[in-house]
C-alpha cells in the first residue's frame, strides 16, 4: 500500500522506493527481463492478475519501472501511472486506446504530435479535428459530431498560451468526451491537471522529469480503469521503458521540485528584462501581468515555468544570426534540462509547416523560444544582451 505524504518534495524523494534487503535508501536497478518465481501457483497468481508482481520487462511486470510509476502517479495525484519510452509513445498509445471515436486537439502543440493527429491516425480510419486557441467556442459543436477524446497543451509551444483546463473539462465531459492535458511544459510542480478536471496527464518525461537532456522517456497518468486498457496496447506496441531509463527518471525526479522551483525564477527574471530591451518587440511569459490569459494562469498553474519566448520581429535571418551569437544558451530543440537552450520555432519545432500555416498559428519568423536551465540569471540575461547587441 502507498504511503501518501502531503509535501511534492516528500512525494518526489520517497514515493514509490521498495524497501532494499541490501540497505540501499532507493529502489536499485533492476536490469531484468524475466523473473523467476517459487511454484507455479505463485507464477499463475501473477499471471492471472491475483497478487502484484513482476514477471517480465516489456509487460512492465519490473520492479524498477513499477516503483517509478508509483512515484509519478503520486507526484501528479493520480491514481495510476504508465511509464513509456517516450512521451511519443505514451501519446500514440493513448490515442489508440482512447481516440477511436474521434479526437480534438486544441491549439498549438508539439510536431510530433500534430503529425500523428493529421496524418498518421487519420490513415487507420481515426477522425482527428484541430482549434486554434480563437476558434475554441466551436468545441461544444465539434463535439457533438462526436469526438472521444480532447486534447491539448497548456502552457502551448512555443507561444506559451493558455487554455482554461477545469472550462475545457466540463466542456467535454457534458459531451461524453475524455480529457487529455499534455502537462510536459508546467511539470507537475507548476500545475496538476487531474485536480483541475481532466482525465489523463501526459508528459515527454525527456523533459522536466528527466531534467539532464539523457533520458527519452514518456508518462501517463489518470485513473485505473481508464489506464488499463492503454496497458495492452504498450504491451504489444513494445513501448515500455527500459528498467536502466526508469531507473535514472527515479533518480531525476527525487530533484524535481529543487529544479523547476529555480528555472521558473530564473525564467521570470528573464522575462522582465527583456520586456525592457529595445530590440525585443514581445515577450511570451505567462507569468507576466499583461500576457493574454495571465489570470487563468495564476489561477491553475502554482509557477509560471521555466519556457518563454521572445519575438524581436524580424526576418528570419536576422532572428537567426542573434540565435548564432549566443555562447551560454546552446542551439537546439528540446527543452527541460540543466543547461539552457534557445531555438527558433520556424527553424525547429514548427519548420514542417508552410507560411501560411505558422502565421495562422501566430509562430513568427523573429520568435526565439528559451528553455531556462539552471545556469545564473545574470550569466543568462548577459548572454541575451550581448547577442541582442
Ligand atoms: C510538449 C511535448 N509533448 C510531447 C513531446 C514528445 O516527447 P518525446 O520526444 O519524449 O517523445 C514533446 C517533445 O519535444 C513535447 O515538447
Amino acid at each position: 500500500m502507498m504511503k501518501k505524504y502531503t509535501g511534492l518534495s516528500t512525494r518526489c524523494v520517497h514515493s514509490g522506493e521498495l524497501a532494499d534487503a541490501q540497505g540501499s535508501p532507493h529502489t536499485p536497478l533492476y536490469n531484468t527481463t524475466t523473473f523467476a518465481f517459487s511454484s507455479t501457483a505463485d507464477l499463475l497468481d501473477v499471471v492471472e492478475g491475483r497478487k502484484p508482481g513482476n514477471l517480465y520487462t516489456r509487460y512492465g511486470l519490473n520492479p524498477t519501472i513499477r516503483s517509478l510509476e508509483e512515484k509519478l502517479a503520486a507526484i501528479e495525484e493520480s491514481e495510476a501511472a504508465l511509464a513509456f519510452s517516450s512521451g511519443m509513445a505514451a501519446e500514440a498509445a493513448l490515442f489508440l486506446t482512447h481516440g477511436k471515436q474521434g479526437i480534438i486537439c486544441i491549439g498549438d502543440a508539439y510536431g510530433g504530435t500534430l503529425e500523428l493527429l493529421s496524418s498518421q491516425l487519420p490513415s487507420l480510419g481515426i477522425t482527428t479535428n484541430f482549434l486554434l486557441g480563437n476558434e475554441v467556442e466551436q468545441l461544444p459543436a465539434l463535439l457533438k459530431k462526436s469526438a472521444s477524446l480532447v486534447f491539448f497543451e497548456t502552457p502551448t509551444n512555443p507561444a506559451l498560451e493558455i487554455f482554461n483546463i477545469r472550462q475545457l473539462s466540463e466542456i467535454a465531459h457534458a459531451n461524453g468526451a475524455l480529457v487529455a492535458v499534455d502537462n510536459t511544459f508546467a511539470s507537475p510542480v507548476n500545475q496538476r491537471p487531474l485536480a483541475l478536471g481532466a482525465d489523463f496527464v501526459v508528459h515527454s518525461a525527456t523533459k522536466y522529469l528527466g531534467g539532464h537532456s539523457d533520458i527519452t522517456a514518456g508518462a501517463l497518468l489518470g485513473a485505473q480503469s481508464l489506464l488499463e486498457p492503454v496497458r495492452g496496447w504498450r504491451k504489444n506496441l513494445g513501448q515500455m521503458i527500459a528498467p536502466e531509463t526508469a531507473f535514472l527518471l527515479a533518480r531525476s525526479v527525487r530533484t524535481l521540485v529543487l529544479r523547476v522551483e529555480r528555472q521558473n525564477i530564473t525564467a521570470a527574471a528573464i522575462a522582465h528584462a527583456m520586456q525592457s530591451h529595445p530590440r525585443v518587440a514581445r515577450v511570451l511569459y505567462p507569468g507576466l501581468p499583461d500576457f493574454p490569459n495571465h489570470a487563468i494562469a495564476a489561477e491553475q498553474m502554482t509557477g509560471f515555468g521555466g519556457m518563454l519566448t521572445i519575438d524581436i520581429g524580424e526576418t528570419r535571418e536576422a532572428t537567426s544570426k542573434i540565435v548564432d551569437k549566443f555562447r551560454l544558451f546552446a542551439i537546439a530543440p528540446s527543452l527541460g534540462g540543466v543547461e539552457s537552450l534557445a531555438t527558433q520555432p520556424v527553424t525547429t519545432t514548427h519548420h514542417g509547416l508552410s507560411a501560411e500555416e505558422r502565421h495562422r498559428r501566430g509562430i513568427t519568423d523573429g520568435m526565439i523560444r528559451l528553455s531556462v536551465g539552471l545556469e545564473e540569471a545574470t550569466d543568462l540575461i548577459a548572454d541575451l544582451h550581448q547577442a541582442l547587441a
